[in-house]
């Protein structure tokens, strides 16, 4: 979707989004479309590279997101386009990955924009579901036309990869399965229950690590299906299983600000799995599947001590995997290691603050910030994933008196998120663009999840 340059990025209203979509796809493909659907964007409190280790993530869904406009063919051929200005080249005509010899593996078009991948994707594993669930099983030769718009930043960090590939789910499901066909129209959300959502949020996932190849842990498609209004998920990704969290109390007096900081990351350019495969070392270094199972439920600092006293023990006794370390770098592997502990324990922290929230939300509101902060810290120094400007806006909202801030996502690019008192706002959004004129702002406020419009 076009954005002026106005430094607040508005989600505006989505039944508006729809139209003005809908008869853009009439302009692009001469027909009307079946639908509109939508999945939002994630911001993530605490919890960044440690849902592929069986950690807790703490996520909201936000009022911005994607929109796919989409009308089903019957030939067997997907004809993609998005209106994003960066990524915008006309309409990309790729066939159905499921138009190959293979069924178990997608028919893809090497020639085809990356993007139009997590689309692709998306539809293969969604028919993947098919064995056990028919209700999934894509149309014989179905085909679609798509026009994608969205209200993110695209590679902002705040999850437009999987928000795309949700709602895309979502297109496809209405206009070429079953299930699409039992409830038209508005009735498809609702019958979407959890259970139903878990299992998609697995199906994207699943194409964005076998179809595109970035290494996502699940934590971006289970907010984007699963969220819900006014709530946090805590999110057990050792199982996937969730639970919401009112933090209302939290946004009555104070505002969660998301910072996008202008440099766009992807996951799929081997930073992102580097770091993950450092803390895999580490993790068959110590035989730890996944890295959660070296702490107890209710951690302690002494815990993470005690996981990092193991690994120099193991390293000493030359044990089985101390040549992977070895040879990735000891200091990193142990980096990783640090990082991922560290941040299981402020994952359990956090929920104990979001717990106490209803009784004391000043409190609460301290302790979350001062979370934020100490996340940001080991973001930068043990997991390495941050980068000049987001330590620089870090630095400004906590010289602004924010009460606290991180860089969330992937890292490597991307957004910072900031906890900041609601009459703070002003000044420490006028402090930012002073420093770094192009930062885009977001207000994260905790919204419903991947829907039809
Ligand atoms: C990306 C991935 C997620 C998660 C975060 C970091 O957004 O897609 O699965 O690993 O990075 O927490």
């Amino acid at each position: 979707m076009h954005q002026d340059q106005h430094p607040w990025i508005d989600p505006g209203d989505p039944a508006q989004h729809a139209t003005t979509l809908a008869a853009e796809f009439t302009r692009v493909y001469g027909r009307e479309p079946a639908g509109v659907w939508f999945a939002p964007g994630r911001a993530n409190l605490n919890g960044e590279h440690i849902d592929f280790h069986g950690g807790r993530c703490l996520p909201t869904a936000l009022a911005h997101g994607t929109y796919v406009a989409a009308a089903p063919r019957d030939d067997a051929v997907l004809r993609l386009r998005t209106l994003d200005e960066q990524l915008d080249d006309g309409v990309a005509v790729v066939p159905s990955p499921l138009s190959g010899a293979d069924a178990d593996h997608p028919r893809l078009a090497q020639d085809a924009p990356a993007w139009t991948r997590y689309v692709s994707g998306v539809l293969w594993a969604l028919d993947q579901l098919a064995p056990e669930h028919p209700e999934f099983e894509v149309d014989a030769g179905y085909g679609a036309d798509l026009l994608i718009s969205s209200t993110l930043p695209i590679g902002g960090g705040l999850s437009s990869s999987a928000a795309l590939e949700c709602a895309a789910v979502l297109a496809f499901i209405a206009t070429g399965t079953p299930f699409g066909a039992e409830h038209p129209e508005h009735r498809l959300t609702g019958a979407l229950d959890d259970c139903r959502r878990a299992l998609l949020a697995a199906a994207c996932m699943r194409a964005e690590v076998e179809v595109v190849g970035a290494g996502t842990g699940g934590l971006d498609q289970t907010v984007s299906l699963r969220g819900s209004r006014d709530h946090l998920l805590s999110l057990d990704c050792r199982d996937f299983t969730v639970r919401a969290l009112n933090i209302a109390p939290l946004l009555r007096d104070h505002v969660l600000l998301a910072v996008d900081t202008g440099q766009a990351h992807w996951l799929g350019d081997g930073q992102f799995g580097d770091r993950r495969a450092d803390a895999e070392a580490a993790a068959a270094l110590l035989t730890a599947q996944p890295l959660r199972t070296l702490l107890p439920a209710d951690p302690t600092a002494d815990d993470v001590d005690a996981v990092l006293t193991a690994f120099d023990q193991q390293l000493k006794a030359d044990a089985a995997g101390s040549e992977l370390v070895r040879s990735r770098g000891v200091a990193a592997c142990r980096r990783r290691l640090r990082h991922a502990m560290t941040e299981m324990l402020r994952s359990e922290q956090l929920l104990a603050a979001l717990e106490r929230l209803p009784a004391d939300p000043i409190e609460a509101a301290s302790s979350i910030g001062e979370i934020l902060t100490q996340g940001h810290l080991s973001m930068r120094e043990d997991a390495e994933v941050s980068f000049d400007e987001a330590d620089d806006v870090v630095d400004v909202a906590l010289q602004g008196d924010a009460l606290g801030a991180r860089l969330i996502g992937g890292g490597f690019g991307g957004s910072v998120l900031a906890l900041l008192r609601a009459g703070d706002v002003d000044d420490i959004t006028a402090a930012l663009l002073r420093k770094q004129p192009k930062l885009r702002f977001v207000n994260v406020v905790p919204s419903e999840p991947a829907r039809a419009l």
